[in-house]
């Protein structure tokens, strides 16, 4: 058993956690074998792994993996946001990766027994929240090409900062023509750990052009604008009344983001039009210099939204507005992180409170 953190070192830790770097005193854990199926939940304390060098997944990355927040309310209870969402994406990157789909109950159930346990862990700090990482990979030990029959579950929780230190402060983006991040019939759509593994070396390319994030367009035509990094983009056209949002259109290579579609719900609730469509480097240019694209920002779970203040490319390089952070962009934000903090109302459900035993 591992000595329990104490109140003064996890303070210390929560004072300055960065993003993904910190991780709380438990974790859950579930087997599943192609002949028993999924074992119970079960609740263990954080602890490395110990892995055959045989292990599936070390070879051919059969892995998926989810990322959700649970916030501190501002009554004093914890909650997660749109768990049943992840669970949903969760079941369906499964599916593409050939990995056994977890039951949706099972997913919210882990999310449950370790909120509980390590609800001390929850940061207050605003821009701060509690990262739970639900993660499934191959743990049979064997070096044949194929579905895994054995498989190892586990809920891992990061209380963490901004995603990226300087907080909303526009990004530079760089345009890959280079490299792609998916092709149709691919894994774009899943969210499983060699999508981001292909994605570094753009990404190291983008920061030797001085950018702090690649911008991925469709692998055919280099032409259409899909992502940025790992995260979702989102175009704001017109002034902030009357605005229309429009968000790339999910064509099966772009990761289908809960925070990109709690946005889309929001702006129509905020009275902006919506739109799922698609916008080519071209379009994105000459909005910008024609004035009527006025805002661009990206959105995922870990980043929230994160305007894009300058675009970079092999051909040229344009700002977007005036290259700060957008009224859209913040107003959109603000109505996400007031709903996740349960300082607005919840209209849409999408908060799942905790049963707490324990106060602070
Ligand atoms: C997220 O936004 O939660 C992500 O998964 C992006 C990254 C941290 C992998």
């Amino acid at each position: 058993m591992s000595v329990p953190t104490s109140s003064a070192e996890r303070e210390r830790l929560l004072a300055n956690p960065g993003f993904g770097r910190v991780f709380t005193e438990h974790m859950v854990r579930a087997r599943w074998t192609k002949d028993g199926g999924w074992s119970e939940l079960q609740l263990t304390g954080y602890a490395p792994l110990q892995m055959d060098p045989g292990t599936s997944v070390l070879h051919y990355a059969q892995a998926v993996f989810e990322g959700l927040k649970a916030f501190q309310q501002s009554d004093g209870g914890v909650a997660a946001f749109r768990p049943d969402a992840h669970a949903r994406r969760f079941r369906r990157s499964a599916a593409r990766l050939a990995l056994p789909e977890l039951p949706e109950q099972a997913f919210l159930d882990a999310i449950d027994m370790l909120l509980e346990v390590d609800r001390e862990w929850v940061p207050t700090a605003p821009d701060h929240s509690l990262y739970l990482r639900p993660l499934m990979y191959a743990s049979e030990v064997t070096l044949l090409v194929h579905p895994s029959e054995d498989v190892e579950l586990l809920l891992i929780a990061s209380p963490s900062g901004p995603y990226f230190p300087r907080g909303v402060k526009p990004v530079t983006v760089w345009l890959s023509e280079d490299f792609s991040r998916a092709a149709p019939g691919g894994t774009g759509s899943a969210k499983t750990g060699g999508n981001y593994a292909g994605g570094l070396l753009a990404q190291a390319q983008a920061a030797e052009k001085g950018c702090d994030q690649v911008v991925w367009l469709d692998s055919r035509e280099h032409r259409w604008v899909e992502e940025m990094g790992g995260m979702n983009l989102c175009f704001v056209f017109g002034a902030e009344r009357p605005a229309r949002l429009m968000t790339p259109a999910l064509t099966g290579t772009l990761l289908p983001g809960v925070t990109r579609d709690s946005l889309l719900v929001l702006g129509r609730d905020l009275g902006y039009a919506t739109e799922e469509g698609q916008i080519s480097v071209d379009e994105w240019r000459a909005g910008c210099a024609a004035g009527t694209l006025t805002e661009v920002f990206a959105c995922g779970t870990a980043a929230v939204i994160t305007p894009v203040g300058t675009v970079k490319s092999a051909h040229g390089s344009w700002t977007v507005g005036d290259g700060g952070a957008g009224p859209v962009s913040m107003r959109l934000r603000q109505a996400l992180v007031d709903i996740q903090r349960g300082a607005a109302p919840d209209p849409h459900g999408w908060l799942r409170h905790v049963r707490v035993s324990s106060g602070r």
